[in-house]
């Protein structure tokens, strides 16, 4: 084949693998154990881990009967390449190697950023006023505020910002792909209720107690009030991604209707919350913001637009 050719064929093949991140600058889950083992350790007991791992009660992905019947129906021959790994597992392409492969499940970095540009200094805390290496507790203001601001500026993704980390979660738990649903025959999307399922299985707060015990939230923030933001963002970012979500559709089928239904769904529970909410103002805008368009196959645009407006009523509502 002409080489050209083929070159296109591999750049197509890549934009519709839509890998969001660049696996060179992957470091793995082994980069983070030295400082952050607890949660390393725990990491390791969730299906994020079990999924590219397997254990007695989960089946790794690419062995399961039900991934070969998708790959069947998708034209694709391997869960270790290409679409599936997107979502299920964490791509690393090392220095000096041809392509990425596949090393663990969801990872720190699924969730954190990918780390090469920060790992090194995100938790060093400089020097102390008098010039002596500094503690977290010793480490003067200003060392701080570069320190975090130079970490999310290398794209960090840190728990001040709830909106970017539950981006995360939605844009593999709605299962975005109209082809993977309807000819793949992939599960259309997770029912997760980002707070309880923070909690459930995936919470790994130990900075707090220093590895002592798993906290209900970070450190510096306050349980309660945490957990009612988390909650209400959790909600605004389904909504967003279930818009897109549905946005995407060109058909009838499994695919538009669960995304369909997960709109409707999160209104409903937004409704819920509404009533006894703190911030019931911020939850009457993004409803009013839906309200304004119908959910049809034909609106992509408008949807786009009520998504947009929801993004950045969630965004907002984080940073503050
Ligand atoms: C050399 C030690 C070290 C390594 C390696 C390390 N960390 Fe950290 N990390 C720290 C320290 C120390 C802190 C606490 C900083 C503070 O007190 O502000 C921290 C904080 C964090 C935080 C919380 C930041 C916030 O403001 O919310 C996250 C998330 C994090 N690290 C992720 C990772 C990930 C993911 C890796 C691996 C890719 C990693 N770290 C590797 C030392 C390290
Ligand atoms: C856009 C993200 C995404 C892509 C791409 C994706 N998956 Fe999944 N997959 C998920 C999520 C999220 C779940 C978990 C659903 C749940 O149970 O909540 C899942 C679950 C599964 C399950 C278990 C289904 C069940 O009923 O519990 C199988 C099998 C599977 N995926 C196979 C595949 C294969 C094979 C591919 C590639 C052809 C693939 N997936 C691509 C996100 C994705
Ligand atoms: C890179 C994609 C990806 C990201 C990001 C992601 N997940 Fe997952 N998650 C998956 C896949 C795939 C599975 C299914 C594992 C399996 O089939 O065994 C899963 C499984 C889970 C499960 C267990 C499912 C169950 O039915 O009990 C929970 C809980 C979960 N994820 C929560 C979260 C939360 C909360 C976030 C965000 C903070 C998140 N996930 C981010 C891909 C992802
Ligand atoms: C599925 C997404 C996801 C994965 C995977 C993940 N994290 Fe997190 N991480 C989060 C979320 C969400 C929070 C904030 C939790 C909360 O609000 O309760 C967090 C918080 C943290 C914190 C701060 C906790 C504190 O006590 O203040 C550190 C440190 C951290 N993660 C490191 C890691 C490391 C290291 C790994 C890999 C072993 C990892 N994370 C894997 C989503 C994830």
């Amino acid at each position: 084949m002409n080489k050209i050719l083929l070159l296109l064929l591999v750049l197509v093949a890549i934009s519709f693998g839509q890998i969001e991140y660049d696996p060179t600058q992957i470091k793995g889950a082994d980069a983070c154990e030295n400082c952050h083992k607890s949660a390393v350790d725990h990491w390791k007991t969730t299906s994020h881990y079990n999924v590219f791992s397997g254990n007695e009660e989960q089946v790794a992905m690419h062995r399961r009967p039900e991934s070969k019947e998708i790959l069947k129906k998708m034209g694709m021959k391997s869960a270790k390449r290409g679409l599936c790994t997107n979502c299920h597992f964490t791509l690393q392409q090392q220095e000096g190697k041809k392509r990425a492969k596949a090393i663990s499940g969801p990872s720190c970095e699924s969730c954190h950023g990918t780390a090469s540009n920060w790992i090194e200094f995100h938790g060093v805390f400089g020097n102390d006023a008098n010039g002596t290496k500094a503690t977290r507790e010793t480490e003067t203001a200003e060392h701080k505020l570069n320190r975090l601001k130079k970490a999310d500026d290398a794209g960090m993704i840190r728990t001040h910002d709830i909106y970017n980390i539950v981006e995360n979660c939605f844009e593999c738990h709605t299962v975005p792909n109209e082809e993977l649903v309807n000819v793949g025959g992939h599960k259309a999307g997770s029912d997760i209720d980002f707070q309880n399922w923070l909690n459930k299985e995936i919470k790994h707060n130990f900075l707090y107690s220093d590895g002592a015990s798993n906290r209900e939230a970070p450190r510096d923030f306050e349980i309660k009030t945490r957990n009612e933001k988390s909650k209400l963002i959790g909600l605004l970012v389904d909504l967003e991604y279930s818009l897109r979500g549905f946005a995407t559709s060109t058909e009838e089928g499994d695919y538009s209707n669960s995304m369909k239904n997960r709109i409707e769904s999160v209104i409903s529970k937004l409704n819920e919350l509404k009533t006894a909410h703190n911030d019931s103002k911020i939850i009457s805008s993004a409803l009013n913001s839906v309200n304004e368009v119908q959910i049809e196959l034909t609106n992509a645009s408008s949807l786009n637009t009520i998504a947009d407006k929801v993004k950045s009523i969630a965004q907002n509502y984080s940073q503050n």
